[in-house]
């Protein structure tokens, strides 16, 4: 999940890629945003893909900076926005240690924390608490293993979409699977992710500087992780994390 497979992606962006923003019916992102806006500050979008947030941003921030590692991305972001006259566009690679970044009072970071890499996701880390200033706000949402193993054992334990359930899988690929599965790192459209326990986040988090004030599940329906959900099936429902939390000072 390196630049270039952003890269490749984004002309397909909006039919390939999981919209947190639309499926989020509750608005619980947009809320938290709101809850810490302030139209003095600047806010800087982590990941921003095609721009899907910055029409929520740009009239509650004096400034806002959207970054991707994307310059296709950012170029589509560009052409669909132009009305938006206080946000610019950046490239740049978040798990790259020599990125610059000015500092905003507010981050906001959704999905975009998905290497399957350590050492990039270290490097992520270390970027997200450079990019935010003392006392500012750190708005995360990250795919959850929990949700993860949950959607699996309903899968297999009322046989739901079966026709795509196959245990044909090399014996390299299977080691490779349960390899990445103890970091957390799972496979979605067969490519892996990395996914986040809700403790694992907290202590990765507080590792660099912020204390979460709260987690949330945004949740999903169903027909996001299944193709034939069951009627019966409604809570509980497949989430990612949402952590909002606050940079301290050292
Ligand atoms: C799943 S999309 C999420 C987009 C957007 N935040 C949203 O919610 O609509 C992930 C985005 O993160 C970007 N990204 C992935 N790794 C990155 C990195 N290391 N540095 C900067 N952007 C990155 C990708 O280019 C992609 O646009």
């Amino acid at each position: 999940m390196k630049r270039n497979y952003w890269e490749k992606m984004a002309p397909h962006y909006q039919e390939e890629i999981f919209d947190v923003l639309e499926n989020d019916k509750k608005k619980w992102i947009a809320k938290a945003i709101r809850n810490y806006a302030n139209p003095r500050h600047q806010v800087i979008d982590i990941g921003c893909a095609v721009g899907k947030w910055l029409p929520v941003l740009s009239p509650l921030f004096n400034k806002v900076v959207a970054l991707d590692i994307s310059m296709n991305n950012l170029k589509i972001a560009q052409s669909l926005f132009p009305n938006l006259t206080n946000v610019s566009y950046q490239q740049g690679d978040m798990s790259n240690n020599r990125l610059r970044l000015q500092p905003a009072e507010m981050g906001v970071c959704i999905n975009a924390l998905l290497t399957p890499h350590a050492k990039d996701r270290a490097v992520f880390f270390k970027n997200l608490q450079r990019s935010i200033k003392s006392g500012g706000t750190l708005i995360l949402t990250v795919p959850s293993v929990e949700s993860y193993l949950l959607t699996r054992i309903i899968q297999q334990q009322y046989n739901i979409d079966n026709v795509l359930l196959t245990n044909k899988t090399s014996k390299d690929k299977a080691f490779k699977n349960w390899k990445n599965l103890q970091q957390g790192v799972l496979n979605i459209d067969d490519v892996p992710h990395k996914h986040f326990l809700q403790e694992e986040l907290y202590l990765s988090l507080t590792r660099h500087q912020f204390t979460p004030v709260q987690f949330k599940k945004i949740e999903y329906d169903w027909n996001t992780e299944f193709l034939r959900p069951p009627r019966w099936l409604d809570h509980p429902r497949p989430w990612d994390w949402l952590v909002v939390a606050k940079k301290t000072s050292k």
